[in-house]
């Protein structure tokens, strides 16, 4: 099954919003030195999702513009930049694939824990390209699939999770999509996240069903994916809980 990114997010965002993990996960303040912030940025946020990214970086730039397919997150991103005082943010709606912006707009652009949802990673980057000024950065934080040989089993425990799951690259995949659409690579990094089965399936709504059929996924990983995963079961035989390596990267225009 999949879902679109918009109806699975609309349906989640006030718990998007109030998590801890995606706010505050180590990924960020890898993201905000590699990023290299100067106060005269103008900084596009992609797939902003609540603003977790957008708002802590626009205190440290000229201005700061978050887009997202999902109205609902952008309400939340807009509630809490009034409840923070952050006036140099603005948020609207828009797609990775198409930004509804004029060549060279911006010095930076972020991307945080989303193009694993975007259908097309190739249109993305060469809007990522076209928008950014030449000599601009862009930095992406994002779970990557450990090696290629594991890539389906990757793939079918997240789309299990959340239906809007497109897929999710290799540091290799990540290289060569980023010097095909004419960046520079500038630095990248791996930041490891363990992520609790329990809040994890919770945070996506998972049913009972669901929740079944990734215990079962999981049983029937081999032993290359639960060393990879660092999948860890109880005494029972349940997962508890597996690790996702973010990628945190850099590349110049
Ligand atoms: C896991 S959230 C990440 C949000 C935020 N970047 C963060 O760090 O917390 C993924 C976001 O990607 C958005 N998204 C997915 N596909 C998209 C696309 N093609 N264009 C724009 N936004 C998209 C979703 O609506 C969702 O808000």
């Amino acid at each position: 099954m999949t879902r679109s990114s918009q109806a699975q997010f609309d349906a989640h965002a006030e718990k998007y919003a109030a998590s801890a993990v995606h706010r505050f996960g180590p990924s960020l303040p890898v993201l905000l030195k590699v990023a290299d912030l100067k106060p005269d940025d103008l900084v596009l946020d992609v797939a902003t999702g609540t603003g977790n990214t957008a708002l802590v970086v626009a205190p440290h730039v000229a201005h700061a513009t978050g887009i997202d397919v999902s109205p609902k997150m952008l309400d939340q991103a807009r509630l809490r930049a009034a409840q923070e005082g952050v006036t140099n943010v603005s948020f609207q709606a828009g797609s990775a694939e198409q930004l509804p912006f004029a060549d060279g707009s911006f010095t930076l652009v972020t991307s945080r824990h989303a193009p694993h949802h975007f259908r097309d990673v190739p249109a993305f980057l060469q809007e990522v390209h076209r928008v950014l000024r030449p000599g601009g950065r862009f930095v992406l934080a994002d779970q990557i699939t450990p090696r290629a040989e594991l890539q389906d089993w990757v793939d079918f425990w997240q789309r299990t999770r959340d239906p809007s799951h497109a897929r999710q690259r290799t540091v290799d995949e990540w290289r060569a999509l980023t010097a095909a659409a004419g960046f520079r690579p500038a630095g990248e990094q791996i930041v490891p996240y363990r992520l609790e089965f329990g809040w994890w399936t919770q945070q996506s709504g998972c049913s009972a069903d669901v929740v079944e059929a990734l215990q079962a996924h999981a049983r029937n990983a081999d032993a290359a994916v639960r060393e990879a995963m660092q999948l860890e079961f109880d005494a029972q035989g349940q997962i508890q809980a597996h690790h996702d390596p973010m990628l945190v990267a850099r590349w110049d225009r």
